[in-house]
């Protein structure tokens, strides 16, 4: 697919915003001649960004492109100030309200995404929201976006946003802990530094790749493991009668209170 539309990344020159921005362009989806970035100062760009319009001034690429995407920290956003009125402005700024990112921008059709770190990978599963005025068209847009960052979902409800920001929004992070922690138990029974490293990430990014087939259902695999009745079992049972389900849902409880409180920050 490509979109003949002009984009422009405000916070193009950072993180997730440059990751956006090659995944874009990488799967042809957009030319270089058709993409803006900016940022406050001259920092490199990735190589792969060669080509690619690159201003300070966010009025400007405003001008110059017809989809905005708002990709500063939300903290960043009140120095934000354009008229985008007539865009498409699709934020990813995580706790920033799609009627507070209206008013300030001017934009009727606004869109709120929840990427993660694994965009840069093509790995990102993104889940998005549209406000009512979001046209089909755009939508399309908007899916097709995110779609070369990895899988993309619309999201019926704004609140479901909020959640993501703590669940697919932390990407990486959650099974780094689970890593770490068999990590540090293997480490702790005597095992070499460098294999409990290995082996733990061998359990969680290779291992979990079983995961991947189309239909897989996390609870038939522990199900099935726990039916086993095997030492996979007595570790599954152990860890579930420790409150492991408990603690992980304590944890997202912690991260969508958290982009609450960002959200009334910002928001005044
Ligand atoms: N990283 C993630 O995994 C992740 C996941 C979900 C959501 N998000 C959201 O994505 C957004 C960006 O995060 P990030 O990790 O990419 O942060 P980042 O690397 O700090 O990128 C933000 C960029 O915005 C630029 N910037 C700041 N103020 C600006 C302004 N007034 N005009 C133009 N550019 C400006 C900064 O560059 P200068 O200093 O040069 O201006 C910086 O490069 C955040 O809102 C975050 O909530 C990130």
């Amino acid at each position: 697919m490509h979109i003949e539309q002009r984009v422009g990344i405000i916070g193009g020159n950072g993180w997730l915003g440059g990751a956006i921005a090659q995944a874009a362009l990488a799967a042809g989806l957009i030319k270089p001649a058709q993409l803006t970035l900016s940022g406050r100062s001259n920092k490199p760009l990735a190589p792969a960004l060669a080509g690619v319009e690159v201003t300070q001034y966010n009025q400007h690429l405003v001008e110059q492109a017809e989809v905005i995407v708002l990709s500063v920290r939300p903290d960043q956003f009140a120095e934000v100030n354009i008229d985008a009125r007539g865009k498409l402005v699709i934020s990813v700024m995580a706790g920033v309200p799609a009627e507070y990112i209206a008013a300030r921008t001017g934009a009727s059709e606004v869109v709120r995404a929840i990427p993660n770190a694994a965009a840069a990978l093509g790995q990102s599963f993104t889940p998005w929201y549209a406000t009512a005025p979001v046209t089909a068209q755009n939508k399309a847009l908007v899916q097709a976006l995110f779609a070369v960052c990895g899988e993309a979902a619309e999201v019926p409800e704004e609140g479901f946003i909020d959640y993501c920001v703590g669940m697919t929004g932390s990407g990486a992070a959650f099974p780094a802990l689970l890593a770490q922690a068999m990590e540090t138990h293997a480490i702790a029974q005597g095992l070499p530094a460098d294999f409990a490293r290995r082996a733990a990430l061998g359990v969680v990014v290779a291992a979990s790749q079983l995961l991947a087939a189309p239909g897989s259902d996390p609870a038939a695999v522990v199900q099935e493991m726990i039916d086993y009745k095997g030492t996979t079992a007595a570790a599954l049972n152990s860890m579930l009668a420790q409150n492991f389900s408990q603690a992980v849902a304590a944890g997202l409880d912690a991260a969508g209170a958290k982009a609450s409180a960002m959200s009334r920050q910002v928001t005044g």
